[in-house]
C-alpha cells in the first residue's frame, strides 16, 4: 500500500464535494479517476496530496515524494522548457533530460519559454518535469486535456513508455473514458457531485498490449457508460 483513503468526506461551505471515498493506491499501480466535470476530482487529488484536509475520514500513506501535474500548468515563465524540467532535479545529465524531452515530444523546443508554447506543449512540459522529479506517487490532473483525441492517445503512449522505466505509482484524473481504459490498472468511476465511487474496474492487460476495440475494453467501456448515466451523470 502507498496510499489508503478511508471514508473521506469534504464540503466547501454548504456544498458536499466528496462523499465517503475509500481508495487504495498500490506501489507501481496506475489508478485512473474518471468522473464528470465539477464532481470533485481535483479536490480528491488535492486531498491525496495533503493540500486539503478532509472533514472526515482517514488518509494513510508511506510516501515521502509526491509529484503533481496540476490541471493548470505551473511552469516558470522566465525559464525555458529545458530549465523548467531540470529545476526539480539538477543532478540529471543533459543526456537524460534530452531523452525525456524527446519522449514527451518536445525535441527542438528545449530553449523555448512557456509563453512561446501551445497549451498542450506546456502541459507536456509539466509532465516531463514531474517525471524528472521521480516521485514515488505522481498525481496527474487531466494533463492532456487541451490536446485533440489522437495527440492525446499518442501522449498517453509516451507516458506509458516513461512509466515502464520509472514505475512510480500514478493517480490520473480524467473525464475521458478512453484515456482511463488505456492507462489504468484500475479505473475508478465517480458520480456527479458529491462525488461517490460508483464503480471500480481492474484491467489486467498490460498497458502496451491494450487495444480500445478489444472485447475486454469495449465491454468495460459499455459498463462505465451505463454507470455514468445510471447515476445521473453526464460527461
Ligand atoms: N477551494 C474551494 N472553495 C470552495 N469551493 C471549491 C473549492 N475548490 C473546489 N470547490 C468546488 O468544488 C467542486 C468540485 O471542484 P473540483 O475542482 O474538485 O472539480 P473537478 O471534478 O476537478 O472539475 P473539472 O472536471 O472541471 O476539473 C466545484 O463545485 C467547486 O466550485
Ligand atoms: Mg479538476
Amino acid at each position: 500500500m502507498m496510499v489508503k483513503l478511508q471514508d473521506i468526506c469534504k464540503s466547501f461551505g454548504e456544498i458536499d464535494i466528496l462523499h465517503r471515498i475509500s481508495l487504495d493506491i498500490d506501489k507501481e499501480e496506475i489508478v485512473c479517476i474518471l468522473g464528470p466535470s465539477g464532481c470533485g476530482k481535483s479536490t480528491l487529488l488535492n486531498t491525496i496530496a495533503g493540500l486539503i484536509n478532509p472533514d472526515q475520514g482517514d488518509i494513510q500513506t508511506n510516501i515521502e515524494k509526491i509529484g503533481y501535474v496540476f490541471q493548470e500548468d505551473r511552469l516558470l515563465s522566465w525559464k525555458t522548457v529545458y530549465e523548467n524540467i531540470r529545476l526539480v532535479d539538477h543532478s540529471k545529465s543533459a543526456e537524460v533530460l534530452n531523452k525525456l524531452i524527446e519522449e514527451i515530444g518536445l525535441k527542438g523546443f528545449e530553449n523555448y519559454f512557456p509563453n512561446e508554447l501551445s497549451g498542450g506543449m506546456r502541459q507536456r512540459c509539466s509532465v516531463a518535469r514531474a517525471f524528472n522529479y521521480q516521485a514515488e506517487l505522481l498525481l496527474m490532473d487531466e494533463p492532456f486535456k487541451s490536446l485533440d483525441y489522437f495527440l492525446r492517445i499518442k501522449m498517453l503512449k509516451q507516458l506509458i513508455n516513461v512509466w515502464e522505466n520509472e514505475k512510480s505509482s500514478i493517480c490520473f484524473v480524467t473525464h475521458e473514458i478512453d484515456e482511463a481504459l488505456l492507462l489504468g490498472d484500475r479505473v475508478i468511476v465517480l458520480s456527479n457531485r458529491p462525488a461517490e465511487i460508483v464503480g471500480s474496474f481492474k484491467i489486467e492487460t498490460r498497458q502496451k498490449d491494450r487495444k480500445l476495440n478489444s472485447e475486454t475494453l469495449v465491454e468495460i467501456r459499455s459498463q462505465i457508460i451505463d454507470l455514468l448515466f445510471e447515476s445521473g451523470n453526464s460527461i
